[in-house]
């Protein structure tokens, strides 16, 4: 089956969407992007994209990256990761600090920043260059060798980066994180920057539709491994809005908030879905909307 058609009918019906919320305003250098802005890709396991709108226009991939940072973790170590992080939902903002004290500075789940602090950290001390090792594996998989961090995203960020420095600092005084915290915050503010599209995520994203096999036939992750991610993605992806996400979507799913949403139908195809307005709990509006309407239409679901 081709998705052209149903991509093209939910452009028109996000064309049609009165409100598209705001871009994220804390980042000032994603602050500008106009949240009219849509795009959608859809990967099949064998390499095949589809798209509509801007579907080959680099946006900022932000928290989606954490899923390929956790990948590349667990690839490595293995379930000795959850000893450093846990695996619930958090049911709090992605930046929030509360929980963490009562907790011992285990981090609820790997996508919320204090999480992927940690993942990250991880992967930094196991490879050198956390950042570096994220960067190749989306070359690679999307076949982008143009693939890029955006440094300007990176120094704005690390210009208004105090909450993800204090959750930092917090979790190095339990023991929790191994780097110096300058040098992580560096591997994670590049990390967050990359700028990709959503054909080189819904491709990046593949190797969880084909049960943890990368673009090349190689394997990444188990096949039990890349359930494990897939059931994180549903539970944690979108934060506090997960059970809604889960309700209206049905698809394991993780958004950043340069507006982007990675989703996965296992066995089936990935999607990314583009649109830079936000809601309150930094979901992309049209992004979660578009997904939405792609599992109504097409009744793909995990359900
Ligand atoms: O840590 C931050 O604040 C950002 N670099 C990433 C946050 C993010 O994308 C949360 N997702 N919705």
């Amino acid at each position: 089956m081709t998705f052209q058609p149903v991509l093209e009918r939910i452009a028109e019906d996000i064309g049609r969407m009165p409100d598209r919320g705001r871009p994220a305003g804390y980042i000032p250098a994603l602050a500008a992007c106009d949240p009219a802005r849509f795009g959608m890709a859809v990967a099949e396991p064998d390499g095949t994209v589809y798209g509509v709108g801007e579907w080959r226009t680099p946006f900022s991939a932000q928290s989606v990256t954490k899923v390929f940072t956790l990948a590349l973790d667990l690839a490595r170590e293995g379930d000795a990761l959850w000893e450093h992080v846990g695996r619930e939902p958090s049911g709090n903002p992605f930046n929030s600090l509360v929980q963490l004290e009562y907790e011992g500075g285990i981090p609820r789940n790997p996508f919320i920043n204090a999480g992927a602090l940690v993942v990250t950290d991880r992967l930094h001390t196991r490879t050198g260059d956390a950042a570096a090792e994220l960067l190749t594996f989306l070359r690679t998989e999307s076949g982008n060798p143009g693939l890029a961090f955006d440094l300007d995203v990176a120094a704005s960020e690390d210009a208004h980066g105090d909450r993800n420095a204090a959750l930092a600092h917090f979790m190095a005084s339990y023991g929790n994180i191994a780097s110096p915290v300058p040098v992580l915050l560096d591997q994670y503010f590049r990390q967050c920057s990359v700028a990709a599209s959503c054909a080189d995520l819904a491709l990046a994203t593949g190797f969880l539709a084909r049960h943890g096999v990368r673009a090349d036939g190689s394997r990444l992750l188990s096949r039990s491994q890349a359930k494990q991610v897939n059931a994180v993605m549903l539970t944690c992806g979108t934060y506090d809005a997960a059970g809604d996400f889960a309700y209206r979507v049905g698809l394991p799913g993780k958004s950043g908030v340069g507006g982007g949403i990675i989703a996965v139908v296992p066995g089936r195809c990935t999607l990314c879905v583009w649109g830079p307005g936000l809601d309150e709990r930094g979901n992309s509006v049209s992004g979660v909307a578009a997904l939405d309407r792609f599992t109504t239409l097409t009744g793909l679901s995990v359900f």
